[in-house]
Order: C-alpha cells, then structure tokens, then sequence
C-alpha cells in the first residue's frame, strides 16, 4: 500500500536486499541505545564496595580453573530468579566482575553455579573433593583432578600476568608485582585452587 508521499511497505517488504539492510540499521540501533549507556553507569563500572583484585595464590588458582576448563561445567553467574538466590545467594551483579578478565560467567550448568562458593565448604572438604569427587558426592559425574596435589604453580609466571592485568585496569602495585612469584612459590596447584575457590562470591553473602 502506498500513502499520499509515497512511502510504500510493498516497496520493502518485495525488495529483500532492501529489508536486509533496514533490518540491520534497526537492530544496530536498537542494540547501541542498550549497549552504549553500561559504559557510563557506574554500577557496571566500578567495583561494588569490598571487591578487591586476587591475591597471587588466589590468580594463579583462577589460571588452573581456566585450564582445567571448570567452566565447561559451572557457571559464575546466579541470575535474578527466586529458585536461583534460595539456592546460591544473592544473584551476580556487574561491580562483582570489574577485575575479572577474562569473565568465567558460562551459561553450561552440568554441575551446580560456583559464584558464592566462596566460604560454603572447608579447604578440606575441597581438597577430598578436586582430588576425587565420588568420595564426597557418590553419584557426581565432576571429573578427577589428582594431578593438582603434585603439580607446583609456575610462580615465575605471575609478575608478568599481574602487570598484564594492571594494564587493563586491575589496581595492583608495584610490590604485588614484585612479591607474587615469592607468594606462591612452592605451593601445589591445588592450593592456588582452593584459594580462588574460597575467595569467590564473597562482596554480596
Ligand atoms: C563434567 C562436568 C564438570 C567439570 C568439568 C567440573 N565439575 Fe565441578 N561439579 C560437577 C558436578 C556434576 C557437581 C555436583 C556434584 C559434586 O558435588 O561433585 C560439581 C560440584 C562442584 C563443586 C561443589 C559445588 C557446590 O556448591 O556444592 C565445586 C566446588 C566444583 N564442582 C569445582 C570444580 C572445579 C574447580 C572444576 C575444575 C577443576 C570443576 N568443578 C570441574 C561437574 C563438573
């Protein structure tokens, strides 16, 4: 139908290179007027009161879960649903994240959202549990991780992934710098691990 300019529908709706490109121009602005403001707010901006960067031992265990791919089966993201905070604890917000680079959200849920695992269980309990779940949780399919328990952190590693991370923004001083590679030297992987794992989720309880 064509009004009195016209300015006709059918013009678009037979021309489909046409309504490619206004699909797209519409859908590129409708996603800039979403997606531009987070970068102002300060909510999504700043760290949330009593976010702190990891400490060495804490880094290096965040290195091993990325490793390990723990995230192909947990996420760190409770979302804002009743049936999630009765379960997990306060749903996730973006001033939790602002030094987590890059983000262990997922989405793939095989095994339970770890965000505020942080403090739920004793160094022990996760001891038993990366080094062979079944003797904990008999019917969890989580795979073994005894090889943690051996394996020794490569401390010389970590000043240069500390000032990697200080250059997008993470405010860690020259002496966090200069005292990682002594801070986990000698420590076995599974105590790095166990260290982040504690540390997770504890701004918002
Ligand atoms: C193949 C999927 C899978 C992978 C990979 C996996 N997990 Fe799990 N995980 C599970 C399942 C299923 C459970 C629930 C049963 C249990 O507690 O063992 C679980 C439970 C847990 C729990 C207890 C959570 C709670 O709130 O009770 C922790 C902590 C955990 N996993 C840490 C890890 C870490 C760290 C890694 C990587 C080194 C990892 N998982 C890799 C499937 C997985």
């Amino acid at each position: 139908m064509s009004d009195k300019n016209g300015f006709s529908h059918e013009k678009i709706e037979t021309h489909s290179f046409l309504m490619v490109v206004l699909i797209v121009l519409v859908i590129a602005f409708g996603g800039l007027v979403e997606i531009v403001p987070l970068f102002f707010q300060k909510s999504t901006t700043q760290p949330l009161e009593g976010v702190v960067p990891l400490n060495a031992l804490q880094l290096a265990g965040r290195d091993i879960y990325v490793r390990e791919g723990c995230y192909n089966c947990h996420s760190q993201m409770i979302r804002p649903f009743r049936s999630e905070t009765l379960r997990y604890g306060h749903y996730s917000v973006a001033g939790e994240f602002v030094y987590d680079h890059p983000f262990q959200w997922g989405s793939k849920r095989t095994g339970p959202d770890l965000h505020r695992v942080g403090g739920k269980y004793s160094d022990d309990w996760h001891q038993v549990h990366l080094i062979n779940p079944r003797d904990l949780v008999p019917e969890s399919n989580m795979p073994a991780y005894p090889w943690l328990e051996k394996d020794l952190i490569d401390a010389d590693a970590l000043p240069r992934h500390l000032s990697a991370l200080r250059s997008v923004g993470v405010p860690y001083t020259d002496a966090d710098i200069a005292g990682a590679a002594d801070a986990v030297r000698g420590k076995t992987e599974l105590t790095a691990l166990i260290a982040y794992l504690q540390s997770m989720g504890r701004a918002l309880k």
